[in-house]
């Protein structure tokens, strides 16, 4: 029997340290990727990360702040760093959100599936894009 390995993983090319094609063809929606990265049972950014939003409690200090990331990257180079971190830092302790093998500590109900779909990636990059500079 077919064992149920969750929603198939797309397909992505990493060049020059960015993966340049969107993983869907729904552009990027700024208000849902606001919401996901607030979602504390979906693997929380501000767990290490401090991010402009002013009415959440709590931000980590293990990861550098994510004000003003929309003008140090490129939506390429942010989907590589959600999508495979590891591929830039072998040692980072920031999560693969969008890989389904070589993970580790992974919860057996979560074997075979990744933490965000490929449209979450896209919906989260484009939130990042607009914590610019002022
Ligand atoms: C367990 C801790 C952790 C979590 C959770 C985490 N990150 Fe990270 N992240 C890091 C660390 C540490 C770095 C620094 C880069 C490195 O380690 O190579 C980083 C780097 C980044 C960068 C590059 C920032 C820069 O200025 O270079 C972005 C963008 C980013 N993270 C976004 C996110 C988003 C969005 C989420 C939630 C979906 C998230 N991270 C969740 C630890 C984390």
């Amino acid at each position: 029997m077919a064992q149920d390995i969750g929603p198939e993983v797309v397909a992505y090319e990493i060049i020059d340290f960015a993966i340049p094609a969107p993983l869907t063809d729904v552009p990027g929606d700024v208000e849902r990727g606001w919401t996901i990265v607030q979602n504390a049972a979906n693997a929380t950014c501000l767990i290490c990360h401090a991010m402009p939003m002013p009415w959440q409690p709590d931000h980590g200090n293990l990861a550098p702040d994510l004000a003003g990331v929309g003008s140090r990257y490129n939506a390429a180079e942010l989907r590589l760093r959600l999508v495979d971190p590891k591929a830039l830092n072998p040692d980072t302790i920031m999560p693969a959100y969008y890989q389904a093998q070589g993970l580790n500590r992974v919860q057996e109900k979560y074997v075979g599936q990744t933490v965000y779909s490929a449209q979450d990636i896209e919906d989260v990059i484009a939130f990042l894009l607009t914590l610019t500079e002022e």
